[in-house]
């Protein structure tokens, strides 16, 4: 596909949100472009895909993001009806108030749908978080992550190595820009906010004295059998350590569904927490367990130990140069490896290049430049 070129001086972007993981990512470049009222109109648009208050709201506060300028209302679904109502939304909105640019960030369904709507009627696209892959087609994200790189005109790639990712699928090398990770950006500027945060009062817990963890993915807590053994292994650890558990809507719709009943008192299951409340949980936490995306990143970030709860990873870098160790989805290997950390055995990383706090300063003088 021909690259569009961006020729206006001025720029209409719609910076595009649409679950948890995606607010960490617009809201640096969304700052950032403010700061050139002459050159950028940034308007923010939610999809709607995370709506509670709790998934979202809590996320823009704390990021300090505006209210979206356009809220489409996707809301949850299968995954063709959600990225189906994301494209309608999304689309009637483009042609209504035709923007220069879309920049969508991540791998959630709204972002391989917005890149679809836009693409269609040839807005230029611009992908931050390019290149990563896991090379497992069976989780959806990766097929927003593939989909979404190949109609993309502008493609920011957080690490230097997925740009051969790219450059194998086809995809021209003038158009991959290495500016490092923005996730990083979001976390590095909200320090003093991490240290302001009461959430270890909250609950009790002394710095390194907890273990914390989260769980959300399809494959790990949609089959009881599956999600039963991954339970067994926390109540395991959770007799050597505390276990925080914050738990995504979608794991306690599973908990009630399997009939979990009160988990034992020393693993403390609540609610999604707050940006900050959850970053200040992981940064001062002995190690985490998870099968998150970004979380692999962050504790790379703070030099905290993790365990990923899946088979592989779309971020190898967190596991050669930072601090992650795959540990499958059997009890047996979690329950390990975390006793190995509770010995002593804990494994410490370093900072890959460009996880700093000029991702979006990179991302914006790339569009200046046009
Ligand atoms: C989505 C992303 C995933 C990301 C995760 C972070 C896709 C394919 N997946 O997964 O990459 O890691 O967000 O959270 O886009 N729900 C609520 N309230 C909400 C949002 C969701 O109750 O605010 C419930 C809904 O019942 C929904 C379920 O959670 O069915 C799952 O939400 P959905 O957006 O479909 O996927 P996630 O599992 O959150």
């Amino acid at each position: 596909m021909e690259k569009i070129k961006l020729e206006k001086n001025m720029l209409k972007v719609f910076l595009v949100a649409g679950a948890r993981p995606n607010f960490m990512k617009i809201a640096p470049v969304l700052h950032q472009m403010k700061k050139y009222p002459d050159r950028f109109h940034p308007v923010f648009v939610h999809t709607g895909q995370h709506y509670d208050v709790k998934m979202s709201g809590v996320f823009l506060r704390d990021l300090g993001l505006p209210e979206p300028d356009i809220t489409l209302g996707a809301g949850s679904g299968s995954h063709a009806q959600q990225t189906a109502r994301v494209m309608i939304a999304f689309e009637k909105v483009l042609m209504e108030d035709r923007p220069d640019l879309i920049v969508v960030v991540g791998d959630v369904n709204s972002t391989m749908a917005c890149a679809i709507a836009a693409a269609k009627l040839r807005i230029p696209v611009a992908h931050v978080e390019a290149g990563l892959r896991s090379g497992d087609r069976t989780m959806p994200e990766e097929i927003n992550r593939i989909v979404t790189d190949q109609l993309a005109d502008y493609l920011f790639t957080s690490i230097e190595d997925v740009d051969e990712n790219l450059i194998r699928e086809g995809i021209p090398r003038e158009r991959i820009h290495f500016v490092g990770n923005v996730m990083a950006e979001s976390l590095l500027k909200c320090g003093p906010k991490i240290e302001e945060s009461r959430i270890l009062e909250k609950f009790a817990l002394r710095k390194r004295e907890y273990a914390l963890t989260t769980l959300h993915r399809p494959s790990n807590v949609d089959d009881r059998d599956d999600f039963l053994d991954i339970m067994d292994a926390l109540n395991e650890i959770q007799q050597d350590i505390i276990v925080v558990f914050p738990a995504h809507p979608r794991t306690q719709k599973q908990i009630k569904a399997f009939g979990l009943k009160t988990l034992n008192n020393r693993l403390i299951l609540t609610d999604p927490l707050s940006y900050f409340d959850f970053l200040a949980l992981e940064k001062n936490a002995l190690f985490v367990i998870t099968d998150s995306g970004g979380i692999q990143e962050e504790t790379t970030l703070f030099d905290v130990p993790c365990l990923t709860i899946r088979e592989n990873t779309e971020r190898p870098i967190t596991i050669t140069e930072g601090t992650n160790i795959l540990v499958g989805t059997k009890s047996g290997a979690i329950v390990s490896e975390s006793r190995k950390i509770l010995a002593g055995k804990q494994k410490s990383g370093k900072i890959p290049l460009y996880w700093d706090d000029k991702v979006s300063e990179r991302i914006v003088e790339v569009f200046s430049n046009i």
